[in-house]
């Protein structure tokens, strides 16, 4: 398979990684209403909404038919793993044993995303992150893995910033974004020009999370406060 993919790839990462690479425990979560931003075939909102947690997940593919998600997450799932197959070096295989584990675990979230994408279509919303159709701060934890700083080649600062303050606006609490390595351990080159621009009205912190699998992935930035303009 030599097909490559155009934009983001429609896949997730499972609940348990969420919770690793935002350094949350399922306990301090209970009392929030959570956002997930660019959510794609994750399972974190389904296993969290089954447990009776307040979440909603939002992504521009979310308008789609659960047949036709499901089967483009399965088709990008190979393709992803044919791609990394040359770049194993470029990862930590701690967390996953090899390619077939990695493919493994993410088809299971893939299954428990399309099983709840279609049983509880409420908690999926068609969106851009640059415009959500949500009240200022309604979320008290807003959530993003794996679009912002990874995909600097396709999504330029303004897209950045546009959609950090868009989530930043509907969030009262912490917006967090991981991660912010790109290849070869390096941080991305937007991350400084998005720090020095969001600084100017909220409190930021780079935080050390307990997950790596991109080498050098393993922190996170939290982002505290509203900004207003
Ligand atoms: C690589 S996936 C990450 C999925 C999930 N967050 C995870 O870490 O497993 C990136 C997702 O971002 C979505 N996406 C891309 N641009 C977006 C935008 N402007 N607004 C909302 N979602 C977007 C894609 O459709 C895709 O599902």
């Amino acid at each position: 398979m030599s097909e490559k993919i155009k934009g983001p790839l429609f896949i997730g990462r499972s609940w348990a990684e969420y919770l690793k690479m935002f350094n949350l425990t399922a306990d301090e979560l209970k009392k929030m209403n959570i956002l997930d931003g660019a959510a794609g075939a994750s399972s974190f909102t389904a296993h969290m909404g089954k447990k009776g947690f307040h979440i909603t997940a939002v992504d521009l593919l979310y308008d789609q038919d659960p047949d036709l998600l499901r089967a483009k997450c399965r088709k990008h799932l190979q393709i992803l793993v044919k791609s990394l197959q040359p770049l194993k070096k470029e990862f930590v295989w701690t967390y996953f044993r090899d390619l077939d584990h990695l493919l493994e675990h993410r088809m299971l979230s893939c299954q428990e995303f399309s099983r709840d994408y279609t049983e509880n279509p409420e908690r999926y919303v068609p969106a851009d992150l640059t415009s959500l159709p949500f009240d200022d701060n309604e979320f008290n934890l807003v959530l993003s893995s794996h679009l912002f700083f990874i995909y600097d080649h396709r999504l330029d600062l303004e897209f950045h910033l546009q959609a950090l303050k868009e989530m930043i606006r509907v969030c009262k609490n912490e917006v967090r974004v991981y991660p912010l390595v790109k290849h070869q351990q390096k941080k991305s080159s937007l991350l400084k020009p998005v720090l020095d621009e969001l600084s100017k009205k909220a409190e930021l912190d780079l935080v050390k999370v307990n997950y790596q699998f991109r080498r050098g992935g393993d922190e996170m930035l939290v982002i505290k406060n509203n900004i207003r303009d």
